[in-house]
């Protein structure tokens, strides 16, 4: 298959390249789009076949669900039983964006879309092409991040072409994502509503708004035997890179000196190293491929860089990734949740 490939500008959004996107969609195929945290791939929600293209082409195992996307409170109508009150209120203030909701979902919605759940994960991207995609196409589109199943998500379209290059039809190229890393993900059917992923919404700015949150204790650590994560994705080595990645946890100084050590022990064996720092301590290494991850004063600058830093580790075969850790509360606790993830929860406290 031959992917066709458009550049979008989204502040002049030229509307004949999304009427294309639109037919691709309405014959049951698979578009890549920009959303305001990762890439998205695209079909329609409401056609079982379209969303089992997802699955074929990402590589991704089938009980792992969708989340649908909207541009509208009257197309989440379409797609849910009903809107409870928490819900209502978290979509008045954090739609459009980086929030999904999951909600029992209308008869309308095939399993092969939530993967065999009674529930439906729904959200509306804060991304204009996103956004004008749906409306003319009159369409609630299903997609998860646009990279193979396993791989970090993209958060430019050249990522998503590395990954899906001739296996979906077409590529809507709208520029590097504003916030790097997948929408917070809360289910708001049960009495207290649980945060099932973190992300750039935090759990402060949900209590804010719903009071108490809980966070689904299966994700706050390595897999336990018998503990399933809420969300089915969650339990899969995601946003992992190839190489073997260690995080360094301890005073700044201390972690700089081990991360050294370490790295100038493996390029003596023969291997690549890759370190990921920040702004505030990169001139603290010597040996190895080291990338400023972003300041540590700006954890948007951190999250948006994330998954191309181990991209590009990835590019470069590197052998090992040794890594700093950083906060971990706010924006910062999405972050460690995904690079504790990539490393495997491969920590080293120093
Ligand atoms: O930011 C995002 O959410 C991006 C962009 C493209 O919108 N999408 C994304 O999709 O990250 P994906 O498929 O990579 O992750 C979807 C997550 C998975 O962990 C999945 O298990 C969970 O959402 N999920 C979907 N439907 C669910 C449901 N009904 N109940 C619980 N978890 C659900
Ligand atoms: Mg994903």
């Amino acid at each position: 298959m031959k992917t066709i490939y458009r550049k979008v500008d989204d502040n002049n959004i030229d509307i004949s390249v999304l009427e294309e996107a639109r037919d691709i969609l309405r014959e049951g195929n698979l578009v890549a789009f920009p959303t305001e945290t990762v890439y998205g791939l695209g079909a329609n929600a409401l056609d079982e076949h379209a969303a089992a293209k997802i699955y074929e082409s990402k590589g991704r195992p089938s009980d792992n669900p969708l989340i649908v996307h909207v541009c509208s409170e009257e197309q989440v109508r379409r797609v849910v039983r009903n809107i409870p009150d928490n819900a209502k209120k978290l979509m008045d203030r954090f739609w459009p964006g980086p929030l999904t909701i999951i909600f029992d979902k209308a008869d309308i919605v095939p399993f092969g879309t939530t993967g065999g759940l009674h529930t439906v994960a729904v959200r509306m991207p804060d991304n204009q092409i996103a956004l004008k995609l749906m409306e003319i196409s009159d369409m609630v589109i299903a997609a998860p991040s646009a990279n193979t199943s396993g791989r970090p998500s993209p958060t430019t379209a050249m990522h998503v072409k590395d990954d899906l290059d001739g296996k979906i039809s077409m590529i809507i190229d709208g520029g590097e994502v504003g916030i790097g890393i997948e929408s917070t993900i809360i289910d708001v059917t049960s009495e207290i509503p649980m945060i099932l992923r973190p992300g750039y919404i935090t759990k402060h700015m949900l209590e804010e708004v719903v009071g108490q949150v809980e966070i689904d204790s299966a994700i706050t650590g390595p897999m336990k035997e018998g503990v399933k994560p809420k969300a089915p994705g969650m339990k899969y080595k995601h946003y992992a890179p190839k190489a073997d990645f260690t995080i360094y946890e301890g005073e700044s100084t201390k972690v700089s000196e081990k991360i050294n050590a370490r790295a100038a022990e493996c390029i003596k064996q023969g291997y690549r190293v890759g370190v990921i720092a920040s702004d505030e301590t990169v001139k603290n290494y010597q040996f190895g491929d080291v990338v400023s991850i972003g300041s540590r004063k700006d954890e948007l600058s951190i999250s948006k860089k994330l998954y191309k830093v181990l991209r590009e580790f990835d590019d470069k075969n590197v052998d090992y990734i040794l890594g700093e850790n950083f906060e971990s509360d706010e924006l910062g606790y999405a972050i460690m949740n995904r690079m504790l993830k990539a490393a495997g929860y491969q920590v080293e406290k120093v």
